[in-house]
C-alpha cells in the first residue's frame, strides 16, 4: 500500500499519480489534500508518515512545491526514510543504496513526465542489501528514529 500526500503545490501531480498506480494496479491510501486551496505541508506529511511508520503502508509519495518540506517532516518518522529528488539516477541510488521508503518530489521543480520515470524508478527498484544494510540500520540505531 503507497501513502499518498500533498499540499496545495502538490496537488495536481498526487491526483495524476493516483491515475498511475490504479494503471498499474498498485493499491494506495491518500491522506491529501484534496484541493489547490492554500493549506499545510506538515499536516499531510505527518499523516501519512505515521501510517508507514505503524506499518499500515508499505511506501509513500509525498508532493509539494519542492519536495524538500515533505522530505524534512516524513523523516522524522521512525522508521522512515524520505528522499526528496529530481533525478531518476538520484532516485535509483535512494532505493538500491538507501531503502528510501518515501519517494518527495517538487511540482514546481519537475515536468509530469520526468515525475512519472522518477515515480517508476521508485516502484521498481530494489534495495541491494548487504554492506547498504549495516548502513541503513546505523540511520535508526544511532537516532533512535
Ligand atoms: C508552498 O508554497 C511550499 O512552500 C511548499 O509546497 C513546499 O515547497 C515546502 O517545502
Amino acid at each position: 500500500m503507497i501513502a499518498l500526500a500533498s499540499d496545495h503545490a502538490g496537488f495536481a501531480y498526487k491526483e495524476k499519480a493516483k491515475e498511475l498506480l490504479t494503471s498499474l494496479k498498485i493499491p494506495f491510501k491518500d491522506f491529501g489534500t484534496q484541493s489547490t486551496e492554500a493549506s499545510d505541508y506538515p499536516d499531510y506529511a505527518h499523516a501519512a508518515a505515521v501510517s508507514i511508520s505503524q506499518g499500515e503502508c508499505d511506501r509513500g509519495i509525498f508532493i509539494c512545491g519542492t519536495g524538500v518540506g515533505m522530505s524534512i517532516v516524513a523523516n522524522k518518522h521512525k522508521g522512515v526514510r524520505a528522499a526528496a529528488v529530481e533525478s531518476v539516477l538520484a532516485t535509483e541510488f535512494a532505493r538500491r543504496h538507501n531503502n528510501a521508503n518515501v519517494l518527495c518530489l517538487g511540482e514546481r521543480l519537475l515536468k509530469w513526465e520526468m515525475a512519472q520515470k522518477i515515480i517508476t524508478t521508485f516502484l521498481d527498484t530494489g534495495f541491494e542489501g548487504g554492506r547498504h544494510e549495516r548502513r541503513v540500520n546505523k540511520i535508526h540505531s544511532l537516532t533512535s528514529c
